[in-house]
């Protein structure tokens, strides 16, 4: 049996590093990618250039020195986003892609798009720029079946913006049905992020012999058939899947509340996980595909110079049960089973 698995760096194409004490607290967790594409949802969030380069510098300076990790940052899509600022600021290279949050739809989510037509412009100017749109695939309409979200959203919202607008590039972010997989399956210029946690978690995990709070995200976790096509499309290696960790901190008082807030903290581990769900699945083969190669190519980028090495040993792998961030805890993510792949770093 492979033991030691040497992979080209990874990157995590759908990464929440927060601000301020969160952000010094979480980044360096996170220190050891090549790349990240950075979520806008900021209070309030980022929504120019000029904001996102000022982000961009934020993280920077929150990392330790000598880091691997380079922030690709991203704007969050309003219905006042000026096309030509877009433009502009990927002109520059100061953003990677911009993030389409339906209102409403998930944490920091206010400011997000609740007309359509509205953002068509800026629609039209990415497609024609190259510019890759990451979607949060969920209609918010309430008589919808939280449940249901995400295939009512293919249908009623990402397909017609997609038919709108050909050439534009679509990542639907996090995907957690076997819908989402088919209808990314099924078209040209569209990518989807996997989560860790989806690979792992059912909604019988938030839900049976009591309520998991640290399992509770968007989109919220499916039932099994889902996790199993999520699970057959990351270790396919069909390129058009990619990692996306969407490790989300929050407090522990925000999470372990009446009205929790929804969001996993995956940073510290995600990738010993995907080990563990590659070997389980028989495919080890390809883990370098889907967290180092498929989603550099996706976004025109080369992938890492660099390695690392995965090593699966007798004693599990360790890590903090939480974090402290600013005087707050914060809970790490837990699979719920023992993982015996360790992290070498090669550089
Ligand atoms: C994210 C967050 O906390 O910012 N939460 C989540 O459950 N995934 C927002 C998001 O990506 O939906
Ligand atoms: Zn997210």
């Amino acid at each position: 049996m492979n033991t030691k698995l040497r992979i080209r760096r990874p990157d995590d194409w759908h990464l929440h590093l927060r601000d301020r004490e969160m952000l010094a607290a979480v980044a360096p967790w996170s220190a050891g990618l090549g790349r990240a594409i950075i979520m806008p949802n900021l209070v309030p969030p980022v929504v120019t250039g000029a904001e996102a380069a000022a982000y961009r510098d934020r993280i920077l300076a929150a990392l330790p020195e000598n880091v691997t990790l380079r922030p690709l940052m991203t704007l969050y899509l309003t219905e006042a986003t000026d096309p030509a600022d877009v433009l502009a600021a990927h002109a520059q290279g100061i953003i990677a892609a911009v993030k389409l949050y339906p209102a409403g739809a998930t944490t920091n989510s206010a400011s997000g798009v609740r007309d359509f037509d509205r953002v068509r412009p800026v629609l039209e100017a990415m497609a024609g720029a190259g510019i890759p749109l990451c979607v949060h695939g969920e209609v918010t309409d309430p008589a919808v079946d939280i449940f249901d979200r995400e295939a009512v959203f293919i249908d009623r919202v990402l397909e017609p913006i997609r038919r709108a607008t050909p050439g534009l590039r679509v990542v639907m972010e996090h995907v957690t049905t076997a819908d989402g997989v088919a209808y990314v399956r099924s078209g040209d210029n569209i990518g989807a992020t996997i989560t860790t946690h989806h690979l792992v978690i059912n909604r019988n995990h938030i839900l049976v012999g009591g309520i998991r709070p640290h399992y509770y995200c968007l989109p919220v976790a499916k039932r099994e058939s889902h996790r199993l096509a999520l699970v057959e499309a990351a270790t396919s290696g069909d390129p058009r899947f990619f990692t996306g960790t969407d490790s989300a901190p929050h407090p522990d008082r925000a999470k372990e509340s009446a009205c929790g807030c929804a969001g996993c903290f995956t940073a510290p581990n995600w990738l010993q996980i995907c080990a563990h769900v590659f070997e389980q699945a028989g495919a080890l083969d390809r883990l370098e595909g889907f967290t180092s190669l498929h989603g550099a190519a996706f976004y025109g980028l080369d992938p890492n110079p660099d390695h690392i090495s995965l090593v699966r040993r007798d004693e599990p792998a360790r890590w903090p049960e939480r974090i402290t961030a600013g005087g707050e805890t914060v809970t790490v993510f837990d699979p719920g089973f023992p993982v015996h792949w360790h992290i070498e770093d090669d550089a």
